[in-house]
């Protein structure tokens, strides 16, 4: 059976991942901190998934999956696996920001280096990189955030590039604000911004970013209404964006 990993499959779009690609038969790796919610995600879709348990803010964590897979044949990565912070940039945890370039950027990149040799030397694999629609513009009051989902979206498309014609393809995805733990996470209310005052149902957003990996597209932006204002974001000179931006994550007492 061919073998899925999702990185993040504990909650929110990783176990909606989870949930999509059992249906689509395949084999789950399940990757996570939390061994309750995982085992919750394995049980509900009814599949003995192998979980990995551990930490992708850390050097042992990442190595620790990347020894699980070995030399298996991976069909699909999804590196799912990520947080955001808010806040002022000199007012946030530094630690907690460093953190959040080894989850959402290292560990993608680890992970990777890992799977996708062996994908060009099969002809075949998908590897599905969950960005955000603020990779389209900086993000003030989400500044490392936003540059760390930039990174993912421009290290997709460059290896959607380089993979070009060789049976494996790398998408972005990139949701706009869904309904998750991602924004209790962020550990402020931002109920009263105007980018998180209205969020999408997360089913549709994992069922757009797994149909633009079977047509082998670069980048899905999920919701008409992301999809307009990230084309906007693309047009607009870089310090416009930022002020446009700033206005719609600005916290209350800013
Ligand atoms: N929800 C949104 O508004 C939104 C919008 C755009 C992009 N995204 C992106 O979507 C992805 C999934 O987030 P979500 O919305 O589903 O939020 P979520 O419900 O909070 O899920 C995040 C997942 O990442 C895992 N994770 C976080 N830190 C980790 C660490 N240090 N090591 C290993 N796993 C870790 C969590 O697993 P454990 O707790 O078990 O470790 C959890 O399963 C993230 O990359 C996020 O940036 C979300």
């Amino acid at each position: 059976m061919s073998i899925a990993v999702i990185t993040g499959a504990s909650s929110g779009l990783g176990a909606i991942f989870a949930d999509q690609l059992a249906q689509r038969g395949h084999s789950l790796v399940l990757a996570g901190r939390d061994e309750t919610r995982l085992k919750a995600v394995a049980h509900r879709i009814n599949q003995n998934a192998e979980l990995v348990v551990g930490d992708l803010g850390t050097d042992e964590g990442i190595d620790d999956l990347i020894a699980h897979l070995g030399d298996r044949d991976v069909d699909v990565l999804v590196n799912n696996a990520g947080f955001g912070t808010y806040g002022p940039f000199a007012e946030v945890d530094a630690r907690r920001e460093h953190e959040l370039v080894a989850v959402n950027v290292d560990a993608l990149v680890r992970l990777t280096h890992a799977v996708l040799p062996g994908m060009l030397a099969r002809g075949r694999g998908g590897i599905l990189n969950v960005a955000s629609t603020i990779a389209f513009q900086p993000g003030p009051y989400q500044a490392t955030y936003g540059a760390s989902k930039a990174f993912v979206l421009s290290l997709s498309q460059a290896l959607w590039a380089e993979t070009r014609g060789t049976g494996v393809t790398v998408t972005a995805l990139c949701p706009g604000p869904t309904r998750t733990g991602f924004v209790d996470a962020l550990g402020e209310d931002v109920s009263h911004t105007a980018i998180y005052r209205r969020l999408a149902a997360p089913e549709p957003v994992v069922a757009a970013g797994l149909r633009a990996l079977d047509r082998g597209k670069a980048v899905v932006v999920s919701g008409w209404r992301n999809r307009f204002t990230s084309t906007f974001a693309r047009l607009a000179p870089g310090w416009l964006s930022a002020r446009v931006a700033g206005r719609m994550l600005r916290p209350a007492n800013a």
